[in-house]
């Protein structure tokens, strides 16, 4: 059996940055709205640094107006990673988009969402939960009512709450209420940081908030005690290694950190992040982990394993997909 014949879980995936190029695309000229600017000729994506990554990535956002479009993405998104041997999948759901953080807009929303997932898991066999997701570029008080909208609908189908965006801006204890607030209503907790910022982000942000896993976290490489904390503590992290090279966070795939922090026994899982904005797949995660770091077949079930076992769904459902 080689690896590609094994099942994926990914952690680690905005449901807005796995939509493909094509879809947004189509929904512009259903809607007559002029993004073509975010394009290359060939059709993708144009992105070229982190900050002008969010722009485009915002620009296509706004495309997305109705509950039925996010069905129609989730759908689509759910087909893309079922055909990269994906069966168990977390995804970044943000009320920023859906709703601009109105409950009962997001509820509606939510709603489209989860009936694309039921479907998906009947023709796919794949199985989706969600993560509420502020974003910290557009502030603390945006992420009180994210986190209210979270809190809402927990869960279910949602199971996790957490932060993405701009790392640089405002300091982790600014969103401290609202990951109290997603704790308190029992989601499970992860927070974007060690992208951009060094390793003294990853520690505010386990002091701050509180979360069990961090999304990338590749800034703590640079630190040995950290790194010794995160292997003791059980803090996982959602490695992202193709979306770090395409966006310049390392310089490359041989020089990505993740080795170094499997080598020291910090739990690290991998995901694409926003995979047709990287030109990743899932499928392209593990052939460049083997073809960089000779990671075999073991290797690549054990980094599965440890996936599930971080996973924010209950155990019934890790035992089905185990
Ligand atoms: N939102 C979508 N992709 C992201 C990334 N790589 N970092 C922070 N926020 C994001
Ligand atoms: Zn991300």
């Amino acid at each position: 059996m080689s690896w590609r014949d094994l099942p994926k879980v990914e952690l680690h995936l905005h449901l807005e940055g796995a939509a493909p190029p094509a879809f947004i695309r189509g929904l512009a000229a259903e809607k007559g709205i002029d993004i073509s600017g975010i394009f290359d000729e060939r059709g993708r994506y144009r992105t070229g640094t982190f900050e002008h990554f969010l722009k485009v990535y915002e620009a296509a956002c706004t495309v997305l107006t109705s509950p039925e479009d996010y069905r129609r993405l989730t759908l689509a998104v759910l087909e893309e990673s079922a055909a990269n041997g994906v069966v168990y999948s977390e995804t970044f759901l943000c009320p920023d988009f859906c709703g601009g953080g109105d409950v009962a807009a997001w509820r509606d929303h939510l709603a489209a969402i989860e009936d694309a997932a039921r479907e998906a898991e009947v023709r796919d066999g794949i199985t989706l939960r969600g993560i509420v997701t502020c974003i910290r570029h557009f502030g603390p008080d945006q992420a009180k009512r994210v986190a209210r909208c979270a809190a809402e609908t927990m869960g279910g189908f949602v199971t996790g709450f957490g932060m993405a965006g701009a790392e640089t801006v405002g300091r982790p204890k600014d969103y401290a209420w609202s990951f109290d607030c997603a704790r308190e209503a029992g989601l499970r907790l992860t927070c974007h940081a060690g992208e951009w910022g060094g390793p003294d982000t990853v520690t505010d942000t386990l002091r701050d908030l509180r979360p069990e896993r961090i999304g990338h976290g590749i800034a703590a490489a640079k630190d040995p005690a950290l790194m010794e904390r995160l292997a003791e503590d059980d803090i996982v992290l959602e490695v992202c290694p193709g979306s770090n090279v395409y966006l310049g966070a390392v310089p490359s795939w041989e020089k990505h950190p993740i080795e170094t922090l499997r080598g020291r026994e910090v739990k690290v899982t991998v995901s694409t992040d926003d995979p047709p904005f990287f030109g990743t797949t899932m499928t392209r995660e593990w052939e460049m982990l083997e073809r960089t770091f000779q990671w075999n077949e073991d290797d690549l079930a054990a980094l599965n394993r440890v996936a599930l076992d971080a996973a924010f769904c209950d155990d019934a459902t890790k035992d089905r997909i185990r």
